[in-house]
């Protein structure tokens, strides 16, 4: 039995710049999954936040000739705007920063130290550091950059690091984590992140050092005067203090841990799937249910990058569109867990498509009939017409299959499955052409009604898409606010009553200009 509550999470950022679209990527697709729980009548609670320790953030800082807190306090609440841009729900957003995510990574740490006769023990760590990746690595998965620079994988340089430091004995945990990928086979999506991560803990792990002495910008570490958490430590932490650790006999703790989901980027599939799940168990937790790695983002068909001048902005793709057609885009247009592409012609047309000639269309053109007709009072539906229950019965199996797509997350064919849906009524419409049914008023009446539900039932499962859309829409159909659950959607003997009365209707989409060629 799936249990009600649901809990899924964005990862948190690293706040020494402003937000990038990936961010707004990330926190999207998130939202729109735990919209979409919501709609299923699951209690959901989603968390996102900025992951402000660590020496990126230190030098950053110096670079900037800011204090460290005074870079974290800045660019967190650019991503708490973000969130508000895109019209994010999240239940919570946590800075790492807070004093009640001390005393859960602290706690954490201790239970580490005291697991196993100790999890954790002192040494000493030589080798290779990369600060942009917040990352160590070993000498083999280095190549040589230009001027002698050793490179990590993600081509940020990395310098070589001797340093006091506790480690963690994940070498002890191979077995356990190849067990956990074993039973628990739905843990890393898509399922090629899967395979790599169970052949990178085949080869064998090694103890990872989780302290650092060279700086004091971290949390620290218990009884232990000079050391701070290696901030990947207390990042992966925020997961549990989002729902109340240390207090872990509290009601939230009980109701939402473990996590249903954390969506990453790819990059950090291995803090999420190996160190992670290692470091919950080694605390005697329990592990989260499932981690979602998704694609990166080019702009127009090219890594983003300063010197290309394609660098996109999100807000400023907010301000010029609005939030739900660039949500849109995200969510129909990468494929989920794919990289994609930011592309302005290809936003524009996808958005003018689906949203203003599809989805509005559909909406405005049956609603001003009834307004013009029907003095706005929604008409009888004709209950023998075959080919008014069809195109119902047809947007009802389409919302079910969204339904399955979305029980593992694919966002895109969710999104795909209502705009065909959607063009299908759109040719119900033009076949049974309402406006020439003046002489059958009734007939006319039954035809704008059909239509009107078939807006209804595909508004309600667009919340997660177009939230702000979709809603007005249902507005605009005078559905009440307690009707507005998927349940309803699916429901084949529900309508909007005849007689209702509807307010005037309102075009919910724009329609954008591709920009002018040169
Ligand atoms: N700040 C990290 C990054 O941007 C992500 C941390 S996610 C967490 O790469 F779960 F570890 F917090």
């Amino acid at each position: 039995m799936t249990r009600n509550a649901y809990y899924v999470t964005t990862a948190i950022a690293y706040p020494n710049g402003e937000p990038h679209i990936g961010h707004a990527y990330e926190m999207v697709a998130t939202d729109a999954i735990a919209r979409w729980r919501r709609l299923e009548g699951r209690e959901v609670f989603f968390l996102t936040g900025t992951d402000e320790h660590g020496l990126k953030m230190v030098q950053t800082a110096q670079r900037e000739g800011l204090s460290t807190r005074e870079l974290a306090d800045r660019n967190s609440q650019r991503f708490r705007d973000l969130a508000a841009a895109l019209d994010i729900s999240n239940d919570d957003f946590i800075r790492t920063t807070e004093e009640r995510h001390f005393r859960s990574s602290q706690e954490i740490w201790n239970r580490m130290a005291a697991a196993n006769n100790g999890d954790i023990y002192q040494s000493t760590y030589k080798g290779w550091y990369s600060v942009r990746d917040e990352a160590y690595f070993d000498a083999d998965e280095l190549t040589d950059g230009e001027g002698g620079k050793k490179l990590a994988p993600s081509g940020a340089e990395v310098k070589w690091v001797e340093e006091d430091s506790y480690f963690f004995r994940l070498s002890a945990y191979q077995d356990r984590l190849l067990k956990l990928y074993e039973e628990q086979p739905d843990f890393i999506a898509p399922a090629e992140r899967r395979n790599e991560i169970i052949s990178f803990v085949k080869r064998g792990l090694q103890d990872v050092s989780i302290s650092r002495t060279t700086f004091d910008w971290g949390i620290p570490v218990p009884n232990a005067p000079g050391h701070v958490m290696y901030v990947w430590v207390d990042a992966l932490t925020n997961y549990i203090t989002g729902v109340g650790f240390p207090d872990d006999k509290s009601e939230q703790f009980k109701t939402f841990w473990p996590a249903d989901l954390h969506v990453i980027g790819k990059d950090i599939i291995r803090f999420h799937t190996v160190y992670w799940p290692a470091f919950l168990m080694s605390a005697g937790l329990p592990v989260q249910k499932r981690v979602f790695a998704h694609g990166f983002l080019t702009s127009e068909g090219k890594k983003m990058s300063k010197s290309l001048g394609n660098v996109v902005d999100p807000f400023a793709v907010v301000d010029e569109f609005g939030a739900d057609p660039v949500r849109y885009y995200f969510l129909r247009e990468i494929s989920w867990g794919q990289d994609g592409d930011w592309g302005r012609e290809k936003f524009v047309n996808r958005s003018n498509a689906d949203l203003a000639n599809n989805f509005g269309n559909l909406a405005q053109r049956s609603l001003s009939m009834i307004a013009k007709n029907f003095g706005g009072q929604m008409p009888p539906r004709q209950l023998g017409s075959g080919e008014d229950n069809k195109v119902i019965a047809e947007t009802i199996l389409a919302i079910e299959r969204m339904t399955v797509a979305m029980a593992t997350e694919q966002l895109h064919e969710a999104a795909a499955e209502l705009v065909a849906a959607l063009s299908a009524a759109n040719l119900y419409f033009a076949e049974q052409a309402p406006w020439g049914k003046k002489d059958d008023m009734a007939r006319m009446g039954a035809i704008l009604a059909t239509t009107a539900d078939i807006v209804r039932r595909a508004a309600i499962a667009a919340q997660p898409f177009v939230p702000t859309a979709a809603d007005k829409m249902l507005d605009l159909l005078a559905v009440p606010a307690d009707q507005r659950q998927l349940e309803h959607a699916l429901d084949p003997d529900l309508f909007i009553a005849p007689q209702t009365q509807l307010p005037p209707p309102e075009p919910v989409f724009r329609k954008f200009e591709q920009a002018k060629a040169g």
